[in-house]
């Protein structure tokens, strides 16, 4: 498994520069899912090249964290399925085991507690980068800038190359993504920041930060810090996605892991990716009331209209994504114990169900993912939309450590060079500016 090739295969290949010839190459079995063929020889060997935008077909690493089968739905976390995970387990246990390949021990759960508590609070001087910024910045911006101001923070855990360093970094980030995320939400609302409470669970510290005011005790619902813990489990990781490619990307050039974990962030902030649950929130809006989801979904059909239906779609997922299946079920349960109205939760299971009717939807397979449901809750906790993404980069924080950690401890690992196929001009003499 890994790097090593245990079969060979032929391919062949009808090249109009070489003729018809056959390529005989490696082959490297996962332990789960496809195969992969191992293409590193054959520009070297052959002289070509693969083409695959967007790598809808290319494994761009291996990696032992998490295994998804988008036809059948399933997501694993170090072999652990994500239905069980999110119902047995908190978001601290999953951090560790995706982090260290095993779920704690009591002693372990209480140390990697530890660790993590000690690192909540922010260096005084981030407060007053804040403040550089417009009221009205989008929280995602803030972040992305004061994730990576941290490298000017942190020099003690910069260097990627040792061990002890790695994992001070990866503590830091794991700890301090609240704290961020709560001071650019209260900064947003010209709140005083306020400072983490280390008895508090990561969840209800996160909900404390972002909705407690000096002047008055604030006790955070558990209600709302259940359900709050049971999304940052569900986002937690989620193998080779735009985001985390991105994070491993700038990684391979041994760019430090602040700056590689902001780059993730800005990944992560589109709404083709984690910028989902908030469009969705919108979309739901704008659509209002089920007699006209069929209009809306004419629209997603139109290919000369750019709508899409948000929260629909995924690349690897051609069945439920079960992070969406689960978030289902808890949706009535958050909004009946929250006492909230469900309109939009009715219109969002009416939508899903006429998409899902429709042979355009069934045929592309497109089914309900995480973000459908998601922003739903989260209105229903009465987390402003505007953080919904940033709630989403909180979560995915361990999922682009884990993954950094794997790749920066691989010996193996090269600098991530993509290669291209030219189909711009070939060589002509220059013009002078007068005969252009
Ligand atoms: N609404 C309407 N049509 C869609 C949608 C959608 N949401 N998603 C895909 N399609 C159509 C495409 O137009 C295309 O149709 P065609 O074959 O007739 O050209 C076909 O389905 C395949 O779509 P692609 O864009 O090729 O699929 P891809 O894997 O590249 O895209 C993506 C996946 C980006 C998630 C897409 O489904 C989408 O834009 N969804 C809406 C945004 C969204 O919910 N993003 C969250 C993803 S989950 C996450 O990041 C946590």
């Amino acid at each position: 498994m890994g790097n090593t090739a245990e079969r060979m295969v032929d391919i062949d290949v009808t090249d109009p520069k070489t003729g018809k010839r056959t390529i005989t190459l490696p082959l490297m079995e996962s332990s789960m899912g496809p195969s992969v063929i191992d293409v590193r020889r054959l520009y070297v060997d052959h002289g070509v090249f693969t083409y695959d935008p967007g790598f809808t077909s290319t494994a761009s690493c291996d990696s032992a964290i998490t295994f998804i089968n988008g036809e059948e739905g399933v997501l694993l976390h170090r072999g652990y399925t994500i239905g069980e995970l999110a119902t047995k387990s908190t978001y601290l246990d999953v951090c560790y085991l995706l982090m260290e390949g095993e779920l704690p021990t009591k002693a372990q759960q209480v140390e990697f507690r530890n660790e993590i508590v000690h690192h909540t609070m922010l260096h005084e001087q981030l407060s007053h980068f804040y403040r550089g910024f417009r009221r009205d910045a989008h929280p995602m911006a803030i972040m992305v800038a004061v994730v990576g101001a941290l490298s000017a923070f942190y020099h003690d855990s910069l260097d990627i190359n040792d061990p002890e360093q790695r994992q001070l970094a990866s503590y830091r980030l794991i700890a301090k993504m609240p704290t961020i995320a709560a001071m650019a939400y209260k900064y947003s609302i010209g709140q005083p920041f306020v400072y983490p409470k280390n008895e508090l669970g990561y969840a209800e510290n996160l909900l404390h930060m972002m909705f407690s005011v000096p002047s008055e005790d604030y006790k955070a619902n558990p209600i709302m810090v259940r359900a709050l813990e049971r999304i940052l489990i569900l986002h937690a990781d989620h193998e080779q996605n735009a985001s985390t490619s991105t994070v491993r990307l700038a990684s391979s050039s041994q760019a430090n892991p602040f700056a590689c974990i902001a780059a993730g962030i800005a990944s992560l902030w589109g709404p083709a990716h984690g910028g989902a649950n908030e469009a969705v929130l919108s979309m739901l809006k704008e659509i209002g009331t089920k007699d006209r989801i069929p209009e809306y979904l004419a629209k997603a059909r139109d290919k000369n209209d750019p709508f899409r239906l948000m929260g629909f779609g995924h690349r690897v997922y051609k069945n439920v994504d079960p992070r969406a299946a689960v978030l289902k079920e808890n949706a009535h349960e958050v909004l009946d114990s929250l006492g909230k109205t469900t309109p939009l939760l009715e219109l969002a299971k009416e939508l899903e169900r006429i998409a899902l009717e429709d042979p355009y939807f069934r045929e592309r397979k497109l089914f309900p993912n995480v973000d459908f449901y998601s922003g739903i809750i989260l209105q229903a906790m009465e987390i402003p939309v505007s953080m919904f993404t940033v709630l989403f980069a909180v979560a995915r924080t361990v999922g682009w450590v884990a993954q950094w950690k794997e790749m920066s401890s691989d010996p193996t690992t090269k600098i991530g060079r993509p290669r291209q196929l030219y189909t711009g001009q070939k060589p002509r003499k220059f013009v002078e500016i007068n005969d252009r």
